[in-house]
């Protein structure tokens, strides 16, 4: 990719010091914003939540800071009044669970002694010992941390949010901005980048400080709000520490199409295989995605894998994450509830600051969380919600289904909340008007397929949600039979 200034350095016949300098840091910048790669994969769209966000979002790969202005955003006689953005980390390491499989598969390919390159298929023969000789970049200590990479997505969200908002992103509100973050690392990191690419775009052309000399609070770590799945008791009995809840996970593993995989594999590889097992699979293939969104290359693991494998794998991924965070359980979603009733605290608060004349307190409000975050609020809000559920014997008539994470929650995916205030309302209710988006793209709302909607519209379609549920009772667990209290 060529990025302007740089091109404009080359074009340039004895340049004066004072330009030379403003070039020497905008080539800086350059090899800085320069994509590592632009390799992409024919199996990238299959990443699940493993997928780069420019994947879903091709317009970035050309230009990954220039704002993607969504014609349906509002303008005119209606101002955006705050911001309430839900955002996922940016790339990030293997977790060290999947780096110990990786591992094991790496170390079953480097067994295979030369007796078993049995003679036949030579081409078959390479890609195993290919693979043997593959260095693992992978260890132990990178568990899931975000990754250079990750940082420059949420930089360069930060720089497109801005520059679409940019009154809402002005100096002067960026001293009333809330951050709010998941205590991970990748979480808190996340939102520091962002951070940083505010600063930048305060300060174009100078580098950065530590966000912590960046007049703007430390974050706030909430858990309770940002992983509310690790404290909902009902949540984690019935689902997550439930050997069963994830049955069609585990019976997709030993279907048809896993098998046909599995085999197909052992004999590309020559490996026995008895030896492999869905699992090793799918860390074969989570593979080929970190190494094309971390390192930005197109490793021998991808060879592997056809497209039709690679939509066998996704729908794996997408049944877990279907059943674990998703409609594949009612409790899934409802321990979103106090996070969905959050977001419409903060907008009822600018509301009423609004109608009182006074200036919104926090205009915005960014959160920094995981896919486990959002996909369970947006299955609370309704959206993605095919008509049969996800299971381990539909995967032929679940091929156009709307639940495809990868498409929903890739790294770096955002959740935001647009509050707006329209001049010339004819009545009150038309003041305040909101708009949703999904990964930047107008989000049509889910009670009228509408862009936009009243705000009291919007409150009166999540009416139950926001009176009536009240996460401690959700996640309560149901009542062991106790009668001698009441006697
Ligand atoms: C700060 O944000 C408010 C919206 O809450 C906006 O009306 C105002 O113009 C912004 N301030 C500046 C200086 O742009
Ligand atoms: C060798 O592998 C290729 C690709 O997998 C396949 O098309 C071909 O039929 C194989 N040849 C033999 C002799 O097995
Ligand atoms: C585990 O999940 C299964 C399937 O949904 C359910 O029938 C069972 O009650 C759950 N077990 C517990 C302890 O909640
Ligand atoms: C639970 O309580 C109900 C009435 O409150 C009673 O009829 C039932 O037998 C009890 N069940 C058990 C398992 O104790």
């Amino acid at each position: 990719m060529l990025c302007g200034p740089c091109r404009l350095l080359r074009a340039s016949v004895a340049p004066t010091a004072a330009l030379a300098a403003a070039l020497l840091s905008s080539l800086a910048r350059c090899s800085l914003q320069e994509p590592k790669d632009q390799v992409a994969s024919a199996l990238s769209p299959y990443f699940g939540t493993k997928t780069r966000y420019e994947d879903v979002n091709p317009g970035l790969l050309s230009d990954p800071e220039a704002p993607q202005r969504d014609p349906e955003l509002l303008e005119g006689s209606c101002t955006p009044v705050q911001l309430v953005a839900l955002i996922r980390h940016g790339t990030r390491y293997p977790t060290a669970k999947q780096i110990r499989k990786l591992r094991q598969l790496h170390g079953l390919l480097q067994a295979r002694g030369p007796g078993d390159d049995r003679p036949g298929n030579a081409s078959d023969r390479g890609l195993g010992a290919a693979l043997a000789d593959w260095p693992l970049w992978y260890a132990d200590w990178m568990d899931g941390q975000l990754v250079e990479k990750g940082r420059q997505d949420m930089r360069q969200l930060a720089l497109r949010l801005a520059s679409l908002f940019p009154a809402l992103f002005s100096r002067e509100n960026y001293s009333r901005l809330r951050l709010i973050t998941s205590s991970k690392h990748r979480c808190v990191d996340s939102g520091a980048a962002f951070l940083r690419g505010l600063w930048e775009h305060y300060h174009p052309g100078l580098s950065p400080p530590d966000v912590s000399d960046m007049e703007c609070g430390p974050p706030s770590i909430n858990d309770k709000l940002m992983r509310f799945f690790d404290h909902c008791k009902k949540f984690l009995t019935e689902v997550e520490r439930n050997a069963t809840a994830l049955y069609h996970v585990e019976a997709f593993k030993t279907g048809p199409e896993m098998q046909n995989i599995l085999k197909k594999v052992a004999a590309v590889l020559q490996v026995p295989v008895n030896n492999l097992n869905a699992d090793l699979i799918q860390v074969a293939f989570f593979t080929c995605s970190f190494d094309l969104a971390i390192r930005g290359v197109k490793s021998p693991w991808c060879d592997i894998f056809d497209i039709d494998d690679a939509k066998v794998l996704e729908y794996l991924n997408d049944l877990k994450q279907y059943w674990k965070r998703g409609y594949g359980y009612t409790i899934n979603s409802r321990s979103s509830c106090t996070l969905f009733q959050d977001i419409f605290q903060h907008l009822d608060k600018a509301v009423e600051e609004k109608q009182r004349s006074q200036p919104v307190s926090s205009p915005i409000v960014l959160q920094f969380g995981h896919a486990e975050t959002l996909l369970p609020l947006l299955s609370l809000m309704g959206y993605f919600k095919d008509k049969e559920p996800l299971t381990a014997y539909n995967y032929e008539e679940q091929i156009h289904r709307k639940f495809r994470s990868g498409h929903i929650v890739p790294y770096a995916s955002n959740l935001i909340f647009v509050l707006y205030h329209c001049e010339n309302a004819k009545t009150p209710q038309e003041e305040f008007q909101v708009q949703i988006l999904l990964n930047e793209k107008v989000l049509p709302l889910a009670h009228s397929q509408e862009t936009v909607s009243l705000y009291e519209d919007l409150k009166n379609h999540y009416k139950d949600i926001l009176q009536s549920c009240q996460t401690s009772e959700e996640c309560e667990l149901p009542k062991v039979n106790s009668t001698s209290d009441e006697l």
